[in-house]
């Protein structure tokens, strides 16, 4: 039998036989550690087609994958993008510090202007999906974070992949997620800088189930400030369950540094980033090229995954 993404609904609340199709596939061999995601690439510009299906089948399972450059060779932004491009990933978005070709650089940055930006200073930085802030029709459904030099100390990464946290808290109660569906879930106040308005309020839901792709996209942030949860009982509890998920040690969470030529390309999981320590006199100070997509991955819907598994599809 063959899944297509008009019969397939592993994210519908009504029904469960597709959900335990697809949660057995998932779960079944899902990555326990960093080295499970690590795929040795030479060029990311050009992988070869083993490269390429090998990044794409940790994908398919996990939503993340991690490329290791051979011999850390230095790989520029445009390497970054032609690396997307392999993938599907087309359109950049445009974020408000992005450099002029949408590639931010993610490094500490002293001016008075970027520093209540947390990303652009060495503190930690807490769980969050990217762009959880955006527009509904402007998602970050993917994004490469390239990593050009790690810090002295500290840095490490934290990571998350969203269909796990949608199996956890579906298995504990299916009113979180129809909870966290509503369209106003989440309420973003506007961003007024110096009485200038950089961004308009912005409310929407915590998951969505895209309707062309049947993909589960999820935006969140752990920030207390800047953000209103819907006064609603049932969003509450499911933002407390996700909170001490996300602060707990469950071995879902992923833990990894990126070291100089590897570089992380996802679904837009949740991720949060250790406070680092820079020691620029001796040129160890971290640098990261972050590209963030409103594609996902090409080819990693649950309907795709599912085709052809025995387990999953009988
Ligand atoms: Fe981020």
């Amino acid at each position: 039998m063959i899944h297509t993404a008009d019969s397939f609904h592993p994210f519908d609340l009504s029904s469960d036989t597709d959900y335990q199709a697809w949660r057995a596939w998932k779960l079944d061999g899902y990555p326990v550690t960093a080295q499970d995601l690590l795929v040795p690439v030479a060029d990311p510009a050009h992988l070869s087609g083993a490269e390429q299906a090998a990044l794409l089948a940790v994908c398919r399972k996990a939503n993340m994958a991690i490329y290791v450059v051979r011999d850390g060779a230095p790989a520029d932004k445009e390497a970054i993008r032609a690396l997307g491009r392999q993938f599907g990933l087309e359109r950049l978005d445009r974020n408000l510090r992005a450099d002029e070709d949408s590639i931010t650089t993610l490094r500490v940055v002293p001016e008075a202007a970027s520093a209540r930006y947390i990303p652009y200073t060495s503190r930690p930085l807490n769980w969050h999906t990217d762009g959880y802030y955006n527009p509904t029709d402007e998602q970050v459904r993917a994004f490469v974070m390239h990593c050009v030099a790690p810090a002295a100390s500290g840095g490490e990464n934290l990571l998350l992949d969203p269909e796990i946290v949608y199996i956890l808290m579906r298995d504990r109660n299916p009113d979180y997620i129809h909870a966290l569906m509503q369209p106003d879930a989440m309420l973003i106040p506007a961003n007024v800088e110096d009485g200038r308005q950089l961004r308009a309020v912005q409310s929407g839901p915590v998951f969505t189930v895209e309707k062309a792709s049947n993909a589960l996209h999820m935006r969140y942030t752990a920030r207390t400030r800047s953000i209103e949860w819907k006064a609603d009982r049932a969003v509450r509890d499911a933002i407390e369950f996700l909170r001490e998920l996300l602060d707990s040690d469950t071995p879902w969470i992923i833990r990894h540094r990126l070291q100089a030529g590897q570089g992380l390309i996802c679904n837009n999981v949740l991720h949060r980033r250790e406070a680092f320590v820079d020691d620029a006199a001796a040129g160890r100070a971290r640098m990261l090229y972050r590209a963030r997509f409103y594609d996902r991955i090409r080819d990693t819907v649950a309907d795709d995954r599912c085709e052809g598994d025995r387990q999953c599809c009988g």
